[in-house]
């Protein structure tokens, strides 16, 4: 078996890595010969996958940091890595041409990392380079998504040009004019939408693999995660009279709690096969409910009584994780408000706040109107509740600030940490290192596992071509 050496740049908490290291091809596979990362977790998390020698913490710009990776990196096959996404940003004033955003792409301090890479790319020499970004972040800034994108193509070329100019072939295969890919995860098995940008160089001076999805069906959340135990989260009460719309909740009090306890009634029907202590939950929420919903005074007390309650039952009746020691697969909720769990419970399945805010829409609910917090006349997507029978939304290390637009699809809460990796395609028994807020940064800034696999695959495939070529090129001469 011939293992080809990959050095990951940003490697992060090592989902490039992780696909790579899952690909096979024949007799040939890949080994993570080194990776490079800055981050505190995002290192333990890959010395404990790969291996404490092979990982190299540090910060790509140092000159100490690059003679390391280099010195120890000098014979590695394949480069692979993404610098973190603001690159794109810089493709600056829309009718600068193509010389001016090279300079831009230069000069600007906010792309030395993009500059380290090349560096690095230039003095080792690998066969093959894989460079990963994001697609599309500056169309969300202008209505003028087309000029955009096609500035964005612009940028992209210039990066290909880098590339050349250093010796590598961008081209792909049966195209005369392609030089990157913009692919969507979901094509390949990944149950997310996720597209990204890629691009696939060599320096054997052959024409670039190109990634074709052999995938019938889109995987779903459903069956990425449908089978998980189900999680309440806990319920703040802290400064509760404080919390932004409470009025409304106060004003329609009884309503409030009935819309509780019947979601926590259906959840305990739904998940019955699998958790009887719903029904224990739901019954005495009910119960509670019933004798607490027409009190006309200091209902902010009541509440926060109530909600002290529900949270000591969900801890006995363990439906939220524990706060144990295995933090390491984080299947926890975090905790919410209550007004946000009741936005989570009445948002239809696959809606958004922008739809029951909207009078046209059939998701239209008043209620949910007056209770939206945020400002409307900047964003009104805050909220969005996922399908079960469609791939994800695009999984974001923002999920670390707040994961309103991850919620569980019938569950009032967002995303665990678990559940994310999962939608990411990470291996069921990967364990990310640091607390919560650190997982969610690791894996929602993640190439998935899966598509790094199909890369490494198309790279192994063409490898192997090229060992036959040089075989037979060894016989005839
Ligand atoms: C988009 S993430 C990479 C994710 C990774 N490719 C994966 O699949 O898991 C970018 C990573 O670059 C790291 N990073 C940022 N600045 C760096 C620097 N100056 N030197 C080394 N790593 C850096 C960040 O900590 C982050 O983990």
């Amino acid at each position: 078996m011939r293992k080809l050496k990959v050095l990951d740049l940003f490697a992060g908490g090592g989902g490039f890595s992780t696909g790579f290291l899952q690909a096979k091809e024949e007799n040939l596979r890949f080994e993570i010969h080194r990776a490079l990362e800055i981050n505190d977790s995002a290192c333990d998390t890959l010395r404990n996958h790969i291996g404490k020698e092979r990982v190299i913490q540090g910060d790509i710009t140092e000159d100490t940091v690059k003679s390391e990776v280099i010195n120890s990196c000098i014979d590695v096959d394949v480069i692979i890595g993404g610098p973190p996404c603001q690159t794109f940003s810089l493709a600056g004033p829309a009718r600068s041409g193509s010389k001016e955003m090279r300079e831009k792409l230069k000069d600007d301090p906010r792309n030395t990392l993009y500059k380290h890479f090349f560096e690095l790319v230039s003095i080792i020499r690998p066969s093959y380079v894989v460079f990963e970004n994001v697609e599309g972040m500056l169309s969300k800034k202008s209505d003028d998504s087309n000029l955009l994108k096609a500035k964005q193509s612009q940028v992209i070329e210039l990066v290909c040009d880098e590339l050349e100019s250093i010796g590598y072939t961008t081209r792909i295969e049966e195209s005369l004019t392609e030089r990157f890919q913009v692919v969507n995860a979901a094509d390949f098995g990944v149950p997310q939408q996720r597209r990204r940008i890629i691009i696939i160089a060599n320096r054997l001076g052959i024409d670039n693999p190109r990634l074709l999805s052999n995938v019938k069906k889109r995987r779903d959340v459903k069956n990425a995660i449908g089978k998980l135990p189900v999680r309440l989260p806990k319920i703040s009460t802290n400064r509760l009279e404080k919390l932004k719309n409470i009025d409304v909740i106060l004003k329609n009090y009884s309503y409030s709690l009935e819309v509780f306890a019947k979601d926590l009634g259906k959840l305990a029907e739904n998940y019955f096969e699998q958790n009887e202590s719903l029904l224990i939950l739901s019954d005495t929420i009910e119960n509670d409910v019933q004798s607490i919903k027409h009190i006309k005074s200091n209902k902010v007390d009541h509440l926060k009584d109530f909600l002290k309650r529900y949270n000591s039952l969900v801890f006995e009746l363990g439906i939220n994780d524990k706060d144990s020691s295995d933090k390491l697969i984080s299947h926890q909720s975090r905790e919410h408000n209550f007004r946000d769990i009741i936005i989570f419970m009445l948002t239809k399945e696959g809606s958004n706040s922008s739809r029951f805010m909207n009078r046209q829409s059939d998701d239209y609910n008043k209620f949910l109107d007056d209770l939206y917090p945020y400002a409307r006349n900047k964003h009104k997507d805050t909220y969005v509740k996922h399908s079960w029978n469609k791939p994800s939304n695009t999984i974001l290390a923002h999920m670390e600030k707040d994961g309103l637009k991850f919620i569980h699809p019938d569950q009032p809460r967002t995303f665990t940490p678990y559940e994310a990796q999962l939608l990411q395609s990470f291996p069921k028994d990967y364990a990310f290192y640091g607390g919560r807020n650190a997982q969610y940064r690791q894996i929602g800034n993640a190439v998935p596992p899966l598509l790094g696999k199909v890369i490494g695959e198309a790279i192994l495939k063409l490898e192997a071509v090229n060992d036959v070529k040089e075989e037979k090129k060894m016989v005839n001469s």
